[in-house]
């Protein structure tokens, strides 16, 4: 597959099947996404991947703590809000999501179950932990938002699905009572993945990009 029809045709995956991938294949993934490139090379990522019964457990404690509106406590800020056009494609991209699964607007208990599925990891039999040394600042955290990119380009060429989820790091001292996240790295984002439950509603939506011309300048 080429990265141009990986990049086409992946897509966040909101429902996976139980099925565990065997671990050859988690780690033909993780060699590939290995590859991947950082300034000087440093290779800042860590990646916990976590799976079975540790995954359920985990789950179970995020859940509970986000039923009762725990506010997250990311090790990295999340944006404080989404103003003009970022505003605008959230909400569009939310639309979608909602629409997909029938969640007419304004029904909390449906909107809040939802949520709750980003800490059920979506059904997926296993996910992928990334933390970036806090002495390499945001351009550490750049090199693991590219891990992040390679990690899920390869999961498609592999037929595999994948979700990167800020969500899973809105309460990372639950997750670092799980996982051993190293002492002074920032947990950045997780990653559900597996195989995507093709039948499900809510894989069945795809999202939009803007044009070439809302982003890009030339200038000679
Ligand atoms: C860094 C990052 C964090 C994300 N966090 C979440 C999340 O917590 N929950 C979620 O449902 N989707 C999350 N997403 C998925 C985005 O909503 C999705 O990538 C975007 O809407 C574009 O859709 P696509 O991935 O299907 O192309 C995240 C994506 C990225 C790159």
């Amino acid at each position: 597959m080429s990265v141009v029809k990986a990049l086409s045709e992946r897509f966040s995956c909101r429902k996976f099947t139980p099925d565990k991938l065997p671990d050859q294949k988690v780690h033909e993934l993780l060699i590939s996404a290995q590859r991947t490139a950082s300034w000087c090379n440093t290779q800042p990522w860590s990646v916990h991947i976590v799976s079975g019964e540790l995954l359920v457990e985990l789950s179970h404690a995020l859940v509970e703590a986000a039923k009762i509106g725990r506010p997250p406590v990311p090790d990295i800020e999340f944006p404080e809000k989404y103003i003009g056009q970022y505003k605008e494609r959230r909400k569009v991209c939310g639309l979608q999501l909602y629409k997909s699964v029938g969640i007419e607007r304004g029904n909390a208990e449906k909107t809040q179950n939802q949520l709750l599925e980003n800490f059920r990891f979506f059904g997926a039999p296993h996910a992928a932990f990334i933390s970036t040394p806090q002495e390499l600042g945001t351009y550490g955290a750049v090199d693991c938002g590219l891990y992040l990119s390679s990690f899920m380009l390869v999961a498609q060429e592999m037929g595999l699905a994948t979700i990167a989820q800020a969500a899973l790091a809105s309460y990372p001292d639950i997750v670092r009572q799980f996982v051993p996240i190293e002492e002074g790295r920032d947990l950045l984002c997780g990653i559900s993945f597996g195989l995507a439950d093709v039948t499900h509603p809510v894989n069945s939506y795809r999202t939009e990009r803007e044009t070439i011309d809302s982003i890009a300048a030339f200038h000679t």
